[in-house]
């Protein structure tokens, strides 16, 4: 009998699972896509020998394999009730089509541990994005403890070679590692509560040959703003299972009879253009997912932000004149960082009480918003709502309202602690304090911080609360958006300890990171860009020396570097001089002339002698960024070819924005993308831009 398969296809990518009689579908195929009609022709079991030492019936790698009936792997699911039914092996398997060929619901159904798990797969025909989740019911009736629940277990090819993924710290995020696979497992985990700086929850697997602009790789990425884990381990067949879900606290999770725990998406694809084709799809997928006030996405506008000229030090005076001076250079957006609300001189208080200090704003924000405004710029606020300082008029009314573990000691991290967001009470009273600022005051824009990690996460009643604090967080930024539909949202972590695919459904843009430093910049920044869009990528324009780092850079590095995300400046413009302030100005203009080349399709590749090449834009016009970072240590410098040029067509390159320097010149596509565009000789930390245009 001819085995029945489930099909999806993608415009470069093809999915195939293989029905079974009794029980999950099985991985067949995930990779490029296939022809119409091409099945894998018979089942895996027609085409296998049993080994020795096997069951009678071996188990082949399910859709969400269950533990304890013939899996030996990683288990998609671990769960009991009161101790028993710790096997899941489904008899059933409902097949229900959301979108034929495109999109499908799978439940699988054990009727005797009495749970369902349903997992949904839909590959984006726009951008070859797989998004693939799993949702848990407790069929029974006695509560079902979750230990583990996979969103994702996806299937990696025999020549799944290294893993390249992504992390740091505070200062220094989305650092690319590479790591064999081998027998071993592969794993990161993150138990900081948040999505961490630490570890994003995703990675990017190659195949042998496979390099960021050619040659085949798969990514995913966990759409979660909480704990996580993903796991990479060898199957018996020489295939990889890759697994991404939630990181479970003990007791965490326990579900009363009819409920249900819905998994995170994971947003999964390959591609046969490299980790950088990997990016491009996820750039696709990513883009569906941002919701912006008014349907779509204005371009994005150049900041201000006060948080590193200023600190806490507000003088209503200073920033005013600082206003005056962003205006005057082009800037569309002054954001008001930390430090404006009551008694906030410092980080050792204050954190909950979100009403102006009486005395940096006698009269309140308005002053101040509306001289924004008034000069045509947008006012922004930074906010912390998660957050309360032990000294503060909030703590001291509800010092229960933190997360706290009784007979435990409160661990504050930069003064404060976490509040207990799933509370209604707490989450009214932050949108009770907070919501009144926005009606009443011109604010576009909020800046939404989360300064430390969740530690003692524990609820009143003594149970863990990592992930109903996200999912609380989740419920305020959504009240946020239904009450003001036009205020876009920041998402801040320390800078980068909150960038995921979960998040980005509430918010229009990322602090990257707090490392302004052009030169770490050009080591976090294409980290950030193998997951997400450049118009989310919040880059900046800091002061020299860097505050970060102490090391300095001149303003046009610095400024070719910031613009290729979403445009600010971060310092007291006011202690420019002339000549700078107009320099500055001029980076400010070519970005704004520009922003729609640099917020489209991104290349990105590492050439010899401490250089990278970084390319936005789309068919007949992109920007090209030549980055040198390091002094020349060759005689010459090599060549750069580029391969999102049309071999068949021709292109003029031109020398453009505020540095450009030499000639422009007509060349070959063809040339282009083999023999390569010659550079001019370049100092350390120093950065050309080529306009290409077909000719
Ligand atoms: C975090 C952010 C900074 C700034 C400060 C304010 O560190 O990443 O950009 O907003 O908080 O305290």
């Amino acid at each position: 009998m001819q085995p029945d398969w489930i099909i999806l296809h993608g415009t470069q990518a093809s999915l195939i699972l293989e029905r079974v009689s009794d029980g999950t579908p099985l991985w067949r195929y995930w990779g490029p896509r296939l022809p119409d009609g091409v099945t894998p022709g018979q089942s895996l079991a027609e085409t296998r020998e049993t080994p020795s030492f096997s069951l009678d019936q071996p188990l082949h790698f399910p859709l969400f394999p269950g533990f304890g009936l013939g899996w030996f792997g990683q288990s998609g699911l671990l769960a009991h009730s009161g101790g028993r039914h710790f096997a899941f092996a489904p008899q059933r398997c409902e097949v229900e089509w959301v979108r034929t060929g495109e999109a499908v619901r799978l439940t699988l159904v054990d009727i005797v541990a009495r749970i369902d798990v349903a997992v949904t797969l839909d590959l984006d025909l726009a951008s070859d994005v797989l998004t693939i989740n799993s949702a848990v019911t407790n069929r029974g009736d006695r509560t079902l403890h979750i230990h583990h629940l996979a969103a994702a277990c996806l299937p990696l090819p025999d020549d799944a070679q290294s893993v390249r993924h992504h992390g740091g710290r505070h200062n220094g995020e989305f650092l690319a590692t590479e790591d064999r696979l081998g027998l071993g497992q592969w794993r990161r985990e993150n138990r900081h509560g948040l999505t961490s700086h630490e570890a994003f929850p995703g990675a990017v697997v190659t195949t042998p040959g496979a390099t960021e602009n050619a040659g085949l790789a798969y990514g995913a990425q966990l759409a979660w703003s909480g704990n996580h884990v993903q796991s990479i381990e060898a199957l018996d067949d020489g295939r990889f299972q890759w697994q991404l879900g939630e990181w479970l606290a003990p007791g965490e999770i326990a579900l009363e009879p009819g409920a249900t725990l819905a998994s995170p998406d994971v947003l999964a694809t390959c591609s046969t253009e490299g980790w950088g084709g990997v990016s491009r799809n996820f750039h696709a997928g990513v883009r569906q997912l941002v919701t912006w006030p008014g349907g779509g996405m204005a371009p994005r506008p150049v900041h201000l932000n006060t948080w590193e000229g200023f600190y806490f030090d507000h003088d209503l005076g200073q920033l005013k004149a600082l206003a005056d001076a962003a205006a005057a250079v082009g800037i569309e957006r002054y954001v008001l960082d930390d430090g404006w609300f009551a008694g906030r001189h410092d980080d050792s208080s204050s954190l909950g009480d979100w009403w102006p200090d009486a005395r940096k704003y006698p009269d309140g924000l308005a002053p101040l918003a509306e001289h924004v405004t008034g000069l045509g710029m947008e006012f922004g606020l930074w906010v912390e709502p998660e957050m309360v300082n032990p000294d503060s008029e909030l703590y001291r009314a509800h010092p229960d309202w933190a997360l706290q573990i009784a007979g435990r000691p409160a661990q504050t991290a930069r003064n404060q602690l976490v509040l207990d967001l799933s509370r209604a009470e707490v989450s009214d009273y932050l949108f009770g304090q907070i919501a009144p600022l926005l009606d009443n005051l011109p604010i576009s824009y909020l800046k939404w911080d989360h300064n430390r990690d969740l530690v003692a996460a524990g609820g009143a009643d003594g149970r863990a609360r990592y992930h109903a604090q996200v999912e609380a967080a989740y419920a305020l930024f959504d009240r946020f958006r239904a009450a003001f539909p036009q205020v876009e949202i920041e998402a801040c972590a320390g800078g980068g300890g909150r960038i995921d695919a979960g998040i980005i459904r509430r918010t229009h843009r990322f602090w990257t990171s707090d490392c302004i430093d052009a030169v770490s910049r050009l080591h976090i920044q294409p980290g950030f860009l193998q997951y997400f869009p450049p118009e989310l990528m919040g880059s900046h324009i800091g002061t020299a020396p860097a505050h970060s780092t102490g090391r300095s850079q001149s303003m046009d590095f610095r400024a070719a570097i910031a613009c290729q995300g979403h445009l600010g400046v971060e310092f007291n413009l006011l202690t420019l001089d002339p000549g700078e302030r107009a320099r500055l100005g001029e980076w400010i203009a070519f970005y704004k002339a520009n922003r729609h080349v640099l917020h489209a399709s991104v290349y990105g590749g590492s050439l010899p002698d401490g250089m990278r090449w970084h390319a936005a834009g789309k068919e007949g016009e992109w920007l090209l960024f030549i980055i040198r970072e390091t002094p020349m240590q060759l005689r010459h410098m090599p060549p750069v070819r580029l391969p999102f040029v049309a071999s068949d067509a021709r292109y003029r390159i031109t020398p453009v924005g505020p540095a450009a320097r030499g000639e422009a010149v007509t060349l070959d596509g063809g040339w282009l993308a083999q023999g390569g565009l010659p550079i001019p000789q370049m100092k350390g930390e120093e950065a050309v831009i080529y306009r290409i245009e077909a000719a």
